[in-house]
């Protein structure tokens, strides 16, 4: 994969194809973590004299124009971690990012309006795709790969514009991939896993890879509940995939032929309706109330997940715990954090938190970011490259 150091670009556009997919609360951004990580390839290029196209998607408009999903409030984010103004082009390829793209001067830069707001950037049709691929193109002379919370989507920024223009990885993206390729490729053992949130479905793929890698598989958030059922017991108002149980059943028995420990929460918090004041109370597991859903795992599970992560040499966690975004609710996220915080100081352990809620949840949850070795941008990208996929954004890169 050609680097940033395989590119003249000095005195050229280059076309940063980033990943500034932020929370925001109206115009407020609530967690500008992936802001801040495509700063050093956008200063890398100022510095070096090019003139700098960023272009990135927000939410999913589905191809329309909608008013809350517009990037403005990133590129003022932006321009105050550069510390210079970002231009802002009111649209993706059309009279706006044309001027903008033509008055930039050599070290400045121009944030495009969400790329999704154009049908053709993920349209299943390959030539409408390339069709916007082209007009974004030609914008720029020269392509940069680093939106890697992007790189397991084929959309046109992320797998049709590289093959138009040359093209290089950005920093951030050679970083990620160089951290995946470690947790992959002879992994230090005990190599354990932390899985979380609401869906099993969203991890069917990586779990079924994973168990044929890692050493523990602990189990926690709302997709626990699928696996206590799988085990016969009641979940009472939890959150259930029925569709999966019979999927996660074979998790079940594979994790047992394989000698993976898979570890499930022993107890959990369960409450009485989904809110943040829920009345609540601790029960085990194996006996949640038929009037109550789990919506965090307990004390003793707590515990439990930490012991289990206390001889780990490798760590990968993605998901919650609970609904962290609830204070009430937050402990277990907390407790698995802090956890992999202390295995990655004093236990010399590899920690990686897999993008997403989890990495949300570590900056919501005020917890130290250097805590642990590496914070992916990248949830379902994350997730995609530990099931062995292959990258569309990746792939095109590496060409
Ligand atoms: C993410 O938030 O994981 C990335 O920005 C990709 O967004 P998407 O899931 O809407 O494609």
């Amino acid at each position: 994969m050609r680097t940033l150091d395989d590119l003249d670009v000095k005195g050229r556009r280059v076309l940063v194809r980033a990943d500034l997919n932020v929370p925001l609360d109206g115009e407020k951004i609530t967690d500008d973590g992936r802001i801040q990580a495509s700063v050093p390839t956008i200063t890398a290029l100022t510095g070096a004299g090019a003139k700098v196209v960023v272009c990135a998607h927000l939410g999913r408009p589905k191809g329309q124009v909608t008013a809350k999903y517009s990037l403005r409030p990133v590129a003022r984010r932006l321009g105050e971690l550069l510390g210079q103004d970002v231009a802002f082009a009111s649209d993706v390829v059309g009279d706006s990012a044309r001027g903008c793209v033509e008055s930039l001067q050599d070290g400045q830069v121009v944030l495009l309006e969400n790329l999704r707001f154009e049908p053709g950037e993920e349209s299943k049709d390959d030539a409408t795709r390339r069709a916007f691929a082209e007009r974004l193109a030609g914008l720029a002379e020269l392509y940069v790969g680093d939106g890697f919370g992007a790189v397991h989507r084929k959309h046109a920024s992320v797998y049709d514009v590289p093959q138009l223009l040359p093209h290089a990885a950005g920093g951030l993206v050679v970083a990620e991939v160089e951290v995946l390729k470690r947790l992959t490729q002879e992994p230090e053992r005990p190599y354990v896993v932390v899985l979380g949130g609401a869906k099993v479905s969203d991890k069917l793929g990586v779990i079924a890879n994973l168990l044929t890698k890692v050493d523990r598989l602990l189990v926690g958030g709302g997709m626990a509940y699928t696996f206590l059922k799988a085990q016969g017991h009641e979940v009472g108002r939890s959150l259930l995939q029925e569709d999966q149980l019979d999927q996660v059943r074979g998790f079940l028995d594979e994790a047992a032929k394989r000698g993976v420990e898979l570890v499930l929460p022993v107890d959990v918090l369960a409450a009485v309706t989904f809110a943040a004041d829920a009345e609540h109370e601790v029960v085990d597991a194996t006996a949640i109330p038929a009037d109550r859903e789990g919506l965090d795992i307990g004390p003793r599970t707590r515990e439990l997940f930490a012991s289990k992560l206390a001889d780990a040499r490798t760590v990968f966690w993605n998901g919650p715990m609970g609904v962290f975004e609830f204070d009430a609710f937050a402990g277990g996220t907390r407790a698995v954090a802090e956890a992999l915080i202390a295995q990655t100081g004093s236990g010399g352990a590899f920690t990686v938190v897999g993008g997403g809620d989890s990495a949300a949840a570590v900056r919501r949850l005020g917890l130290p970011e250097d805590g642990f070795s590496h914070i992916s941008t990248g949830g379902g990208a994350s997730l995609e490259y530990l099931e062995g996929k292959t990258l569309p954004g990746l792939a095109a890169l590496e060409a």
